[in-house]
């Protein structure tokens, strides 16, 4: 009994040590990104049309800010010259809940320092 506490104090200790961004729900991202065909323009390391999430993620360096683009609370800093492709979409994301939002979010840091090819 006494062991069992042992590695169950264990166990919470490991869970609450591990960093946000571990924590973080990338996977409900990922089928948001492709339900909402995000997919048609982005891949996760090459640029198609739109850029690669990689530079999306490395020019915007903190979940908060990109949350705050989502949110229209901020302008396009990637390519803001080609900003008006996104701009339907950006509705779209406005629309969203705050947790899918979120989770959109976290997909895009999940490639956060991903390499270049
Ligand atoms: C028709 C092609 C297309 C689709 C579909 C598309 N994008 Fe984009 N996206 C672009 C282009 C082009 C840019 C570069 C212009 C810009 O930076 O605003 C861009 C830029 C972005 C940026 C960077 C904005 C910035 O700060 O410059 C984010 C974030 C983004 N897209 C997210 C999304 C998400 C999420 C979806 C799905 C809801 C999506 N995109 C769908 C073409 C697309």
């Amino acid at each position: 009994m006494k062991y069992l506490f042992i590695v169950l104090a264990a166990l919470s200790l490991f869970f609450f040590s591990l960093p946000l961004s571990v924590m973080a729900q990338p996977a409900a991202g990922e089928k948001l990104f492709q339900k909402l065909r995000c997919t048609k323009c982005h891949h996760p390391d090459k640029k198609i049309n739109g850029p690669a999430l990689k530079t999306i993620v490395r020019a915007y360096g903190t979940p908060e800010k990109l949350l705050g683009y989502f949110k229209g609370e901020s302008d396009p800093i990637v390519e803001p010259g080609r900003a008006k492709t996104m701009k339907i979409r950006r509705k779209k994301i406005k629309k969203l809940q705050e947790d899918e939002r979120q989770s959109l979010v976290d997909y895009f840091f999940s490639f956060q320092g991903a390499k270049d090819e």
